[in-house]
Formats: structure tokens, C-alpha cells, sequence
């Protein structure tokens, strides 16, 4: 959701940016810019499209300190004009966020004189700011600031200062020293590689970042010192290895991440303490967005099974805003990849102000999540690039399914490892995938189906489908079909049904015989010989998939249609690792 970078240093501002921009290309690929600074003048280049569109215009960008955008429109659609960094009088600027009160303070800047040259709501944070100032960049950036609602995570560039600011409220700043310079960026990963030490930003501070250091105040104006930590390998560049592109790579990694998540469990996770608090609970509350939110859904009814109290997952959004009544005695799940993403920090927040204990359940152990959370339960699937998540939730389920696990723990981890032995080799499948995205490919809309656990995959199969492929596609229980969404149904409609649990099958297979009687396509994935057997020459296409107790079988089933979604988005021509309109870390309401 908007990434921002900042460098002063000894090299060249302008392939430093370049080269972090890359890096963060994935929170926002709708427009990029770079400005820097040089002997007392400010330069910039913006332009709609990727960052890959700046390549040809670095030259013109002298300077050893700067800061660049990659954007994902929120105010103002996608043009050159509407690019960041924004431009006033001395100052350069650029901006992850949302501004709330923008159209008013707009309205009073007009007034006293300035004209607009975009739509976004960024550009009246560089007119405060350059508006504020009296020689002090900082003190102009808490004036200004004080004057915002909503959230921000800014880098300032003054054409009287060799080096940048940034400030934070909401949104994430990474600051970072390197053997060549300082740095500033949206997330860790685009200082791999460049810095040796970091730092993150705490909420509503500030700091001053030159080729000689880096200074940290704190909302008041205060010095203050923050510990920096060094940057480890586990932040290294990640490439796409022999992958066309990272959604396939990711899904490879499932099995991996499947392993790694386990073995962190079991080696950090203080499981009596845990099993405790979830058995002393009066309510359980999961919640999360988009992916996150069905990995919370898959949770709910895994641990509605194992705790005495009621379990429900809500959707972020809804929660911040209608939460449910938490006490003391509450536990609040947060389910996160990223951990940054406002809905649900604001939910978690929330639960905690309500006394709830807050269990973070999240892939980057230095999120804003992580600072919400009174336990915290990593999900170990390293960097995600592919703006779809993948792996990400493989991790997450893992997390879920151990914490339900109680007493056996042991027993439900060792299934687990077994299943990520099959994962693996399902996760290289190119036939079955390919035979069922042909037939996504070729349908005005495909249906996710299932029944009992195969449901929340199913969800999640859908999800997959339709951001990365633009198809429209829903996920629902197969026994819903009946009450109104058969209507859809005919020749050109697909349904892909999951079933995987012995006890449901024959349920779920009458679903597949209304479908079929009303001259429906019919795809089905099962882990259950007697299911493919008896549909095979029937239906469009089988996969049978490798055994598995019903209540894991989604770690098989949700690999499978992570890989219809990716194969589709090829056969379609689509980007999977940066679907139109999106972005990943959605740090905005
Ligand atoms: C997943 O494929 C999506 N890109 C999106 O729904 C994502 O899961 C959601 O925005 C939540 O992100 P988070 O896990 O980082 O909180």
C-alpha cells in the first residue's frame, strides 16, 4: 500500500532508490518517483506505471540523498500528475497513507493562495509543511502534522538540507545504517543488502537521516535512542529462484513454511501458558482481512471445536466498528501476514482496550501487530512478494491448527510434518492444475464448493481465483447452492468442488448432481478414491489428491487451488505476482 525508501549517503541517490523501489514495488505499482536533492535545488522525476518507467530518467536525478514512491491510488487515479514526490516550494515529499481531512485543509490552503497541481489527498502535507516552515524541517513536519487526521508514514526532502526527514503515524518507517549511507524505507526488505543495522520507527516519531547518521525524536521533540538490531540474512533479496514468477514459487514453498512454522511453534511457543488462556476464555474472537480473514475462518471452527467458549471470526473492517464485547477474559486472534494491516491493527487494538488478551498470529516478527499483541505466534514463511497470498496462509493454518491442537500438540505437529512430504510433491503438479485451469479459463464464472471444513478453503479457492485471474468467482458451502445460486448455473459456469471428508461426501456429491442435471460444469478435488472412482467420465475433470485425515486435508486442498488460481492468471495472460488494482500490506482503511 505505498511503498516510500530515503537515502543520503556517498553514492548515488538515484540508483539507491531505484534499486529499494524495486523492492517495494509490490505495495503499489501505479505510479513511481523519485526526487533528490543537490547543491540547493530540488530534482524529480514522477511518472504513471511501474517503477521499471523511472530506469530511463535517473540520469537527470543528481544528488546523494532523495526519496522515491511507488504508489497504489487511493486519491487521484493513476497519472503522472497524481505520482509522488509532490512538490512545494522548497520541500519534496512523499507519502503512505490516507489523509482524512484533507478536503478541508485543501479548501484553506486555496485560500491562502496555493494551487493544487493533483487530486491526491498527499499534496496538502507538503503545503502545510513548506507553509510551517521558519528554517527547522522537523518543527515544520509537527506542525504540520498536528494539523492531519488519519495516517501517514512520510520522507521530507528540504532543498536547504543535504539528507531527508521522516515521521509516522499508523504507517510503517524502517530507518537503517549502511556501510555507504542511511536509509529509510516501508519495510525491512528494501534495505537488504544495503543496511547493517535498523531500526523501526515508533508510532508519531520522527528522524533526521543524513549521510552521517541518523537522529530519532519522539512526538514531543525529544532526542530519543531506540536500539537498532542488525539485519539478518532471513532479510535477504529474495529472487523468484527457477520460478516464472513468485506466486509459483511461493505456493512451492508451502511445504517449507508448513515445517519451518511447526518447529518454531514447538520450540518458542509457551503451549501450557497458551492452552491456559484459550481454556479460561470467555469468548474467542478471530479476525483478519481478505486471506487472513479465512485462515481466522478455518480457525474458528477448528478451535470452536477444541475450547468450551464460543469462537467466532469477524472481519476486520466490521470489527473496528462493531466490536464484539470483549472483557478481560476475551482472547482476541489477530491473523496477519503482514501485520501492518490497519483494519485489523485497529480490531486488535480495540480487544486490547477492552482488556481482551491479544494473540498475534503473524509473518513479520517486527510489525506494528507485534507491538498490539500479548503473545505473538509466527508464521515462518519468510518474505512474501506475490501480492496474493499463498504460503503466507499455509503458515497461518499451521499456527491455528497446533494452538487447537491442546494436549496433542505433538501428535497434530507430526501430522502436519507428514502432510508437508505431500505438499511438496503436489505443489510441482503441472497437469492436474493445468487441466482444471483450462477450464477456469473458458468460464464466465466458477463456484468454490464444499462442505464442513472444505468450505473455508473453498473460500480461499475463490479469493485466489478471481484477484489473480479477474474472473468472477464465489466460495460457499455446497449445500447452499440449492437456495439461489444454481440460478447462475449452466454451460458456461464452472464448479470446482472440494471433498475431502468421508462423513460429508455423499452430501456434497448431491450438490454435484444438481449442478451436472442443470447441464453445469463440474471440476472435483478429493482426497478420497471411492469420490473420484465414482465421478470420473462424469464430471470435467478429477484431481485426485493424496490421503488425509479430513480436518488437515486443507493444507492438499488449498495448494491445489492456489495452483489452478496461478495457472489460470498464466493461461489469461495476467501478472499473479501483481494483479490490477491492488497491493499487498493494505495499510489504509
Ligand atoms: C490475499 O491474497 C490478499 N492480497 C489480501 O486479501 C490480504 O490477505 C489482506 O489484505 C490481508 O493482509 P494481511 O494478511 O497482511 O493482513
Amino acid at each position: 500500500m505505498c511503498g516510500i525508501v530515503g537515502y543520503a549517503g556517498r553514492g548515488c541517490a538515484a540508483q539507491e532508490l531505484y534499486s529499494g523501489l524495486k523492492k517495494l514495488e509490490y505495495r503499489g505499482y501505479d505510479s513511481a518517483g523519485i526526487s533528490t536533492v543537490c547543491n540547493g535545488s530540488l530534482y524529480t522525476v514522477k511518472r504513471s506505471g511501474r517503477v521499471e518507467g523511472l530506469q530511463s530518467s535517473l540520469g537527470c536525478l543528481a544528488g546523494s540523498a532523495g526519496i522515491g514512491h511507488t504508489r497504489w491510488a487511493t486519491h487521484g487515479e493513476a497519472n503522472d500528475s497524481n505520482a509522488h514526490p509532490h512538490v512545494c516550494g522548497r520541500f519534496a515529499l512523499v507519502h503512505n497513507g490516507i489523509i482524512e481531512n484533507y478536503a478541508e485543509l485543501r479548501e484553506e490552503l486555496r485560500a491562502a493562495g496555493h494551487t493544487f497541481l493533483s487530486q491526491t489527498d498527499s499534496e496538502v502535507i507538503v503545503r502545510l509543511i513548506d507553509s510551517c516552515y521558519g528554517g527547522d524541517i522537523l518543527g515544520a513536519m509537527r506542525l504540520a502534522c498536528a494539523r492531519l487526521k488519519g495516517c501517514w508514514a512520510l520522507a521530507v526532502l528540504c532543498a536547504a538540507f543535504n539528507g531527508f526527514a521522516v515521521a509516522r503515524r499508523g504507517s510503517p518507517v524502517i530507518v537503517g545504517v549502511g556501510r555507504d549511507g542511511c536509509y529509510a524505507a516501508s519495510d525491512i526488505y528494501a534495505l537488504a543488502g544495503r543496511a547493517h543495522s535498523y531500526c523501526v520507527l515508533g508510532e508519531g516519531d520522527m528522524a533526521l537521516v543524513t549521510a552521517g547518521g541518523i537522529q530519532v525524536f519522539n512526538g514531543e521533540g525529544e532526542e530519543i535512542f531506540p536500539p537498532f538490531e542488525r539485519v539478518t540474512e532471513r532479510f535477504a533479496e529474495v529472487g523468484t529462484d527457477d520460478c516464472p514468477h513468485y506466486m509459483l514459487k511461493e505456493i512451492r514453498e508451502n511445504a517449507r513454511t508448513m515445517r519451518a512454522t511447526c518447529k518454531k511453534f514447538l520450540s518458542s511457543v509457551d503451549v501450557c501458558a497458551l492452552s491456559a488462556r484459550l481454556s479460561s476464555a470467555d469468548k474467542i474472537v478471530l479476525v483478519g482481512c481478505g486471506t487472513a480473514y479465512n485462515a481466522a475462518l478455518a480457525g474458528a471452527r477448528i478451535l470452536g471445536w477444541a475450547c468450551d467458549c464460543p469462537v467466532s471470526a469477524c472481519i476486520a473492517g466490521e470489527a473496528r466498528y462493531d466490536p464484539p464485547s470483549f472483557t478481560k477474559n476475551s482472547v482476541c486472534i489477530a491473523v496477519s501476514q503482514s501485520g501492518e494491516t490497519a483494519d485489523t491493527l485497529r480490531a486488535a487494538e480495540i480487544a486490547r482496550g477492552a482488556g481482551a488478551c491479544v494473540i498475534a498470529v503473524t509473518n513479520v516478527g517486527y510489525s506494528a501487530v507485534t507491538r498490539i499483541a500479548h503473545t505473538v505466534l509466527p508464521v515462518c514463511a519468510g518474505a512474501e512478494v506475490c501480492v496474493a497470498a499463498t504460503k503466507s496462509y499455509i503458515g497461518q493454518l499451521v499456527c491455528l491448527h497446533l494452538m487447537a491442537a491442546g494436549a496433542r500438540i505433538k501428535e497434530r505437529a507430526e501430522c502436519i510434518l507428514k502432510l508437508a512430504d505431500e505438499v511438496e510433491k503436489l505443489a510441482s503438479d503441472g497437469e492436474y492444475a493445468s487441466t482444471i485451469a483450462k477450464l477456469c479459463a473458458r468460464s464466465r464464472a466458477v463456484f468454490f464448493l464444499g462442505r464442513g471444513c472444505d468450505v473455508e478453503v473453498a473460500v480461499e479457492g475463490s479469493l485466489k481465483l478471481k484477484e489473480v485471474s479477474y474472473i468472477f468467482s464465489d466460495g460457499y458451502p455446497a449445500g447452499e447452492l440449492k437456495h439461489g445460486t444454481l440460478a447462475l448455473v449452466d454451460e458456461t459456469v464452472l464448479s470446482v468442488v472440494l471433498v475431502c471428508d468421508e462423513g460429508l461426501a455423499d452430501k456434497c456429491l448431491n450438490a454435484v448432481e444438481q449442478i451436472l442435471s442443470r447441464r453445469g460444469r463440474v471440476a472435483v478435488i478429493t482426497t478420497l478414491p471411492r469420490v473420484a472412482e465414482r465421478l470420473k467420465g462424469r464430471v470435467q475433470a478429477v484431481w485426485l489428491l493424496p490421503p488425509a485425515p479430513f480436518h488437515v486435508a486443507c493444507f492438499l486442498s488449498a495448494t491445489a487451488l492456489q495452483l489452478i488460481a496461478y495457472r489460470t492468471a498464466v493461461l489469461l495472460g495476467r501478472d499473479p505476482d501483481k494483479p490490477r488494482n491492488l497491493a499487498k500490506s493494505v495499510t489504509v482503511e
